[in-house]
């Protein structure tokens, strides 16, 4: 089992640590976890020591269970030693060598490879020092995963929030030279699961069955493919999978806002979330009361998100679900042709076997070149049937290329 030694520093994202912790888990990765002091003041060593099965190393002076020197023993077990979050401060210690506690003693006796992911405040991210520090630590062969942007714990808005931990547990598994290779390697899939809930007051709201189940799988199988995902999923019950970039969201607007911020490097997107059509054209900041006689809710449009992916592809391959209950097929292929998807998930959800709450669904596959009808099957099966039909459509030259081939005069020899 390879094994990686994940440092935690002290600041606000250590908690982050322990998703990356577990992901790494999911991956057959063994995990010890070595603290600084500071790192504790934001999570405690059980947390850690409960996830990783194994002692919190973070007293450089008590031997371990084997009377064993713990930051040589640990450092020769490490395949990788990977700090997330990292320090300012703890950047500056391995730039410079300092040895003063038990992570930075490991850092200068271990051979492993080194993966440091910073998260501080944008002004110390911008700081010449950290930037030297950086600089030298990159020069040194240790991966950097940078950091990103947006509101930071601190209030301040700019770059330095620790990088999601998908990204990180990809630099880990990079490192420990067991990168995805599967048939989706190299692209980026933004998939969409679950309902949206449109609120009218504060207790009710407008929604539907959706679990998110079928998002879910597809986003699974396209990660073990080997794509890097993210998922944005309206509210649900069950547990997103491990290794995706979860983003939550509750309704139509903010599904679509979600999208249209992480669509810019998918190379595929697959909206299997069931987006409300409408929502209630105000929402009553307090809870409505009972009136006499019939009551009307008005409704009004939400953003359309299939149709905008599909408005503004280029070459992105956009996959649209249909959910149906009567004229299945038909109502799929005008959809298809409506929102310019390449591939649509037709399914109908009257039957009691397949559809919202199943497990199991069955569909028809709607592209240029055909109808594929697809037996009742487990959602991750059905997924991983999608993924195949998208390879093979993208592996084919595009319909015009090859019309204008077909016209063109045969030359003259
Ligand atoms: C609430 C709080 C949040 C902090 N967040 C960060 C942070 O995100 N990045 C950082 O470099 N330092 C942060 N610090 C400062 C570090 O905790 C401090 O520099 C400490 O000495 C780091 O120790 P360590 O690197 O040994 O864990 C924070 C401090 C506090 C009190």
């Amino acid at each position: 089992m390879p094994t990686v030694v994940l440092g935690v520093t002290g600041c606000i994202g250590a908690y982050k640590a322990c998703e990356v912790l577990r992901d790494l888990q999911r991956r057959d990765v063994d995990v010890h976890v070595v603290m600084t002091k500071h790192a504790t003041e934001f999570v405690s060593a059980m947390t850690f020591e409960a996830l990783s099965r194994h002692p919190v190393f973070l007293d450089q002076f008590a031997l371990g269970a084997e009377g064993d020197i713990r930051h040589i023993s640990l450092a020769d077990a490490a395949q990788v030693l990977l700090v997330a979050p990292a320090t300012a401060n703890l950047l500056g210690k391995f730039a410079r060598g300092i040895a003063d506690d038990a992570l930075t003693t490991l850092y200068l006796a271990t051979k492993a490879k080194v993966v440091v992911a910073p998260a501080m405040n944008v002004n110390m991210f911008d700081h010449p020092a950290v930037r030297e520090n950086l600089d030298i630590l990159r020069a040194r062969g240790v991966r950097i995963v940078e950091p990103g942007s947006g509101y930071l714990a601190c209030g301040w808005l700019g770059r330095g929030r620790l990088a999601e931990p998908a990204d990180i547990v990809s630099a880990a598994m990079d490192a420990l030279g067991l990168t995805a290779s599967g048939d989706l390697a190299g692209e980026t899939v933004l998939v969409t699961a679950g309902p949206t809930v449109e609120d009218l007051d504060p207790v009710r709201f407008l929604s539907n069955r959706s679990t998110g189940r079928m998002g879910f799988a597809l986003a699974e199988t396209a990660r073990d493919r080997g794509a890097r995902v993210v998922l944005v999923a309206g509210p649900t019950s069950i547990e997103p999978p491990a290794g995706v970039d979860v983003v939550q969201v509750r309704s139509a607007e903010e599904m679509a806002r979600a999208v249209g911020d992480r669509v810019g490097p998918a190379t595929i997107v697959a909206m299997a979330a069931a987006v409300s059509d409408y929502r209630p054209a105000e929402r009553a900041p307090s809870k409505l009361k009972k009136t006499p006689g019939e009551g009307t809710l008005v409704l009004t449009r939400t953003p359309d998100i299939l149709a905008t992916l599909g408005k503004s592809k280029g070459r992105r391959f956009v996959i649209g679900f249909a959910a149906e209950t009567d004229r299945v097929l038909e109502n799929a292929r005008a959809k298809r042709a409506a929102k310019n998807a390449d591939l649509l998930v037709a399914n109908d959800v009257s039957r009691a076997d397949s559809g919202f709450a199943s497990e199991h669904n069955a569909a028809v596959l709607i592209d240029a070149e055909a109808e594929t009808e697809l037996p009742l099957m487990s959602k991750r099966a059905l997924a991983d049937r999608i993924w195949d039909r998208v390879l093979a459509l993208r592996a084919r030259p595009a319909p015009k290329a090859l019309a204008k081939r077909a016209a063109r005069p045969a030359r003259r020899k």
